[in-house]
């Protein structure tokens, strides 16, 4: 076996002498060869097992100051039935953020109870249907949702769990589109300009809303432990400004999602032990200070459960040497796949970076400056601007990219009218689709004439 770089690579993934990826124990050739590419292969265990490390860091940290925690899975980083279900077994709770988002873990059977609902633009059917659902709360991101939440509440006879989404001021992460608590954009209330409190104060004032708390989130691919820190200190002392003119003390808190992981060797993921402590150390000493109880703490990771899980496999198409002449680059060489924009548009929507290798043999051929791009209508179609593969690199070889797992299939489009490829789960030897690949007849099937 060679070596690969765990930061990078799922758990089970293995590369043997003759240079063939596995994905717990199944080639990429014979992965390749049952489902066709492009594919989404996703390392089970190493789900699960990640999944489990944020309950157990975040349950043990907060167990240790006499609190509790809740880990909510942002299912908007990757969500199917099967997906819903491994998460509720490995007790984490399920955060869900439109109504196609709940009808999927309702389709997965899980309790109302265990599941939150977000979203800065909640129409009245996903509200109903939420309270339906008996959701575990519904996070209010706006002064208008309150009232809406509370007559949906009282029409339907039930008191809601609610938490409001605050501002901090706090900006953190990888790209200003994925940075969502700073002031100016749509998301949650301020804290600096009052809203936020106006707003707790309103839904204080709803007897069909029962208050848990409030939530913020900070941004996306955070890999500064310190960010969530701050953003910790602010609700912290948002509470106490609560208690002191409500004498309401809130139970909960939530901070959100955004901790970062490793797309290439130069990300530095965050270590979830050292941060669930570190948060649990401010949270006992701020609270310590304001002479207040320490309040439970929530939070919502997505990427970094399912991001690392997953391994996007293509073919190789077309290999085209182009007269570049920049600098030293003389020749580059474009390395045509079977997908593309249409199945990862984190590239050219935030310049995401990515690595890849072949997955099919190994290469003792020099390796050539090359870029990784995808069989779009667009130049922009690129997956790898820049990298380095052997100088045989051939049509028909397998190309793997690992940590596609987060914001991968479910971001992915039908654009120029390709399907969208599966999600096959690995485990142990045994593959099986959990999200089968679309068909032509998937493609026409809203195409009324
Ligand atoms: N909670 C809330 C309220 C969120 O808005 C998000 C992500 C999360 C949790 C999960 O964040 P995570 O742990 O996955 O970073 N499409 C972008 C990311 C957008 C994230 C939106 N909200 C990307 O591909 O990087």
């Amino acid at each position: 076996m060679i070596a690969l770089d765990r930061a990078v690579w799922p758990a089970n993934a293995t590369l043997s002498e003759t240079g063939t990826l596995s994905i717990a124990g199944i080639s990429a050739p014979e992965l390749a060869a049952e489902f066709g590419t492009p594919a989404f292969v996703l390392d089970e265990d190493d789900f699960r097992a990640r999944a489990r490390m944020f309950r157990d860091a975040f349950e043990s940290a907060f167990a240790e100051i006499g609190s509790a925690a809740e880990v909510y899975y942002a299912g908007k980083s990757f969500l199917c039935t099967a997906v819903a279900r491994w998460v509720i077994e490995e007790g984490l709770r399920l955060d869900t953020c439109s109504g196609g988002e709940l009808a999927v873990a309702a389709r997965a059977g899980i309790d109302g109870p265990r599941l939150g609902l977000h979203g800065n633009n909640k129409s009245d059917a996903e509200i109903a249907r939420a309270i339906e659902m008996g959701v575990g709360r519904i996070v209010l991101d706006s002064l208008a949702e309150v009232e809406r939440v509370a007559d949906a509440g009282a029409a339907a006879g039930r008191r809601v769990p609610v938490m409001v989404r605050v501002t901090t001021g706090v900006h953190a992460g990888g790209h200003e589109y994925i940075s969502t608590a700073h002031e100016d954009q749509k998301f949650g209330l301020s804290i600096a300009d009052g809203s936020a409190m106006t707003t707790l104060r309103a839904v204080l004032a709803r007897p069909e809303l029962e208050l848990l708390g409030v939530h913020t989130h900070i941004g996306s691919q955070i890999q500064d432990a310190a960010a969530f820190e701050v953003s910790a200190r602010k609700l912290l002392a948002l509470r106490a400004q609560l208690y002191a003119a409500t004498g309401t003390l809130l139970p909960e808190l939530d901070l959100g999602g955004g901790f970062g992981i490793a797309y290439t060797a130069q990300d530095s993921p965050l270590d979830v032990g050292a941060l669930a402590r570190a948060l649990a150390d401010v949270v006992e000493q701020v609270s310590g200070e304001l002479g207040l109880a320490v309040p439970r703490i929530s939070i919502e990771p997505g990427r970094s459960i399912a991001g690392p899980s997953t391994v996007t496999l293509y073919s190789v198409g077309v290999v085209k040497p182009v007269t570049v002449g920049e600098g030293d680059v003389k020749v580059r060489t474009y390395v045509s796949v079977d997908g593309g924009m249409s199945d990862n548009i984190r590239p050219a929507l935030y310049g995401a970076e990515y690595t890849a290798r072949l997955a099919n043999r190994s290469s003792a051929k020099v390796k050539i400056r090359s870029r990784v791009v995808g069989k779009h209508c667009e130049s922009g179609d690129i997956v790898i601007p820049d990298i380095d593969l052997p100088a045989d690199v051939v049509p028909g070889d397998l190309l793997a990219v690992p940590a596609t797992g987060a914001y991968g299939r479910s971001m992915a489009s039908n654009y120029n009218l390709v399907a969208r490829p599966p999600v096959i789960a690995v485990k142990k030897g045994v593959a099986r689709v959990i999200v089968r690949r679309e068909t032509e007849d998937d493609l026409l099937s809203t195409d009324v004439g």
